[in-house]
């Protein structure tokens, strides 16, 4: 299991091994680098699960897809868009295990006829998904996903469970949908549970009696379980990991459970989006202005909530570094830096463009080195729910990526262009 590091560094000469400096000037700022030594420690630290089923809607480009395929990681799409960049990242549509599930609580007309037209394993999150399916593809296998009553999430936003939250089939509705697959001829071969997004070890633990329970319920025809996602990495001194061989024994012993009751054997499922990728991705931006609002300093970056939308929606914290030397080699890396309080803020034409804000829109400020313009600043920790959350707000071009491994940075998506902007547009 990975240590919670004890602190986060504020100066950063380098990414994956490679100078920031050269990064920012090979490809421009804003950039997001992911390093992939990260994602595949983190894919080694879930081994002991029997499938992992990586939530691509954390990060999505094909390239990071295809790392994560060639690891034998199984991957999760919510959308026909994320269908189409899993085939394209080279998963096969069908198999078993499902090398590609959709999980989702309806479908729009696309994602059905792409579902049904490539033989899609499916998660139902809905009884008109069941019916749905059913019509157009009955005697498929399917699994439903099931909404125990209670969730958890590191924000409200976030929590899947509960009577608030629109996700899954509601738990005293499973008869219902195990009638409704039944009348389609459909067999429930999965049972899955997700309850939130960035919770912790307790409101995991609960999961696990939920889906035992719901299990016995669905009977013999269960192959399959999954855990859902949810897992949290630290963003901030304090926070730390779910112990991995706990929260692994705790769902290896509900399995054994179930297979006992079945005789048969079920597979064990772990659906992570955040812990695979977060800590892998850092958010490259150059400090363009640096002003003085009454008693605020605030670092202005030319990344702003159009390229990170975590802390305007959730208040959330990621870690920041400077680095100490500048885009034109003015300022040299040794000089001291003391620490200042600062705000810090991108280039858009709202007041919520603020990095460093707590939850219901409150500016803070934070610790960081003393900074000259045309200097970088790196955000970390933001590989997952960065790039793939990213807009076009006040035609701002969407941002390059770029992934490194084994010391060498290759570009995996070129910024944007005005043409890509207005692309599909037209003066009628
Ligand atoms: N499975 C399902 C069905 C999900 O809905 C999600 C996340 C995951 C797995 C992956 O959860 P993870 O392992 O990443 O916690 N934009 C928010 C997070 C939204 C999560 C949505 N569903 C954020 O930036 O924190």
């Amino acid at each position: 299991m990975p240590v919670a590091p004890a602190g986060f560094p504020t100066l950063r000469h380098e990414i994956a091994g490679v100078a920031v400096v050269d990064l920012a000037r090979q490809f421009g700022t804003p950039t997001y680098v992911y390093d992939a030594a990260k994602i595949l420690e983190r894919i080694a630290d879930l081994r002991a699960f029997d499938h992992i089923r990586y939530a691509q809607k954390a990060c999505s480009n094909i390239a990071l897809l295809d790392l994560v395929r060639r690891q034998g990681v199984l991957v999760d799409a919510v959308s026909a868009g994320e269908i189409a960049r899993a085939l394209a990242a080279g998963y096969t549509p069908a198999g078993d295990p499902p090398p590609v599930v959709y999980t989702a609580d309806l479908f729009d007309r696309e994602s059905l006829d792409l579902v049904v037209e490539r033989g899609i394993h499916v998660n139902c999150g809905s009884s008109d998904m069941i019916d749905q399916l059913g019509e157009r593809a009955p005697g498929r296998s399917i699994t439903l996903r099931i909404n125990p009553g209670f969730g958890h999430g590191h924000s409200q936003k976030t929590n899947t469970g509960g009577e608030q939250s629109k996700h899954g089939i509601w738990h005293e509705q499973l008869h219902d949908a195990l009638r409704r697959a039944d009348h389609h001829g459909l067999g429930v071969s999965g049972l899955h549970l997700h309850i939130g997004s960035g919770t912790d070890l307790d409101h995991l633990s609960q999961v696990c009696g939920a889906l035992e329970r719901l299990g016995k319920d669905v009977g013999r025809s269960l192959t399959n379980i999954s855990a859902g996602g949810g897992l949290p990495v630290p963003y901030k001194t304090g926070d730390s990991y779910v112990d991995i061989d706990v929260y692994y024994r705790l769902w290896d012993a509900t399995r054994k459970r179930l297979e006992d009751a079945f005789g048969h054997a079920v597979r064990l499922e772990i659906e992570p989006g955040r812990y695979l990728v977060a800590e892998s991705g850092f958010l490259i931006a150059e400090i363009r202005a640096i002003k003085q609002m009454g008693g605020n300093t605030f670092y202005l970056l030319d990344a702003g909530f159009n390229n990170l939308a975590r802390p305007i929606l959730y208040g959330a914290h990621h870690p920041m570094s400077v680095v100490p030397e500048s885009l034109d080699g003015q300022t040299a890396g040794t000089q001291r830096r003391p620490l200042r309080e600062v705000v810090v803020g991108g280039p858009l034409c709202e007041s919520g463009d603020i990095f460093t804000q707590a939850e219901g829109g409150f500016v803070c400020t934070r610790s960081l080195p003393s900074a000259h313009v045309g200097e970088l600043l790196v955000i970390e920790n933001a590989g997952a729910y960065g790039f793939a959350m990213s807009s076009n707000y006040n035609s701002k071009p969407l941002a390059a990526e770029v992934l490194v491994r084994d010391g060498v940075p290759r570009l995996i998506r070129r910024r944007q262009t005005s043409e890509d902007l207005m692309r599909g547009e037209v003066i009628a």
